[in-house]
């Protein structure tokens, strides 16, 4: 079967994630997974006096986008890849709730956006990869042979947000995820550069209401139907 690129797109919270790790694992394609790559970029900046209170130094953060590197390695325990910060794996650090209501702001920076898009069209230039994120059908691979656009329910996203916060322990408040969830949506689709909309050869998949394994049979019939091309 001929190697190509999927790019996954899709509201946050709606198992874009879950969903493009275990099919890369299945058809041993590279996973990346672009959102952790802006979370990175915002665990850098909270932790090297990037903001202040709410507001962003950009010109700091733009004089040290050269120092930031960001790379993925293979965690053999789970079998998924962890993201790396300047060589330390930040998989847990970025994931806190504290890098979640900080990364969309970073997320609209051009310059931020221009450094990780060169970086993903990088790894895929070998082709064999599944990326997921908002902007990779329309702005990373536009020439993607799959693309993919996910959505589901504020409300379900919220929740399952929630419940996988509590399944690591953390304190959370499913209305705070709610509101973070609702506010996430909004900076996403209307920022200037590359917001979040459906490329139009993407294939939509609402999976509210969708069992993981019934998500898994529609990918892999999606995926059969490129194969065959
Ligand atoms: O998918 P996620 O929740 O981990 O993404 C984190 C943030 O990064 C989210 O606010 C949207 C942004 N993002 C983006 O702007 N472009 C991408 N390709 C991926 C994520």
């Amino acid at each position: 079967m001929k190697k190509v690129v999927i790019a996954i797109d899709g509201f946050s919270s709606c198992g874009k994630s879950t969903m493009a790790k275990d099919l890369a694992r299945e058809i041993g394609y590279i996973y990346i997974d672009s959102g952790a790559m802006y979370r990175a970029v915002t665990l850098y900046s909270l932790e090297n006096g990037i903001f202040k209170g709410e507001n962003i130094d950009t010109q700091k953060l733009q004089k040290e986008m050269d120092s930031i590197h960001i790379s993925f390695q293979l965690n053999p325990e789970t079998g998924r890849p962890d993201t790396y910060l300047n060589g330390i794996n930040v998989e847990n650090k970025i994931r806190t709730m504290d890098v979640s209501s900080h990364v969309s702001p970073i997320a609209t920076l051009g310059f931020v956006r221009e450094a990780m898009v060169a970086q993903q069209q990088e790894m895929g230039k070998a082709k064999g990869i599944v990326m997921d994120g908002r902007d990779i059908g329309t702005t990373v691979f536009p020439d993607a042979e799959l693309k993919i656009f996910v959505t589901a329910s504020a409300e379900i996203r919220a929740q399952r947000r929630y419940d996988e916060l509590k399944a690591k322990g953390e304190e959370a408040s499913y209305n705070d995820i709610l509101e973070n969830v609702k506010q996430r949506d909004y900076i996403d689709q209307n920022r200037e550069i590359s917001p979040l909309r459906k490329a139009d050869d993407a294939i939509l998949l609402d999976n509210s209401q969708m069992t993981l394994s019934e998500q898994k049979e529609w990918l892999k019939a999606q995926l059969g139907q490129v194969a065959e091309m």
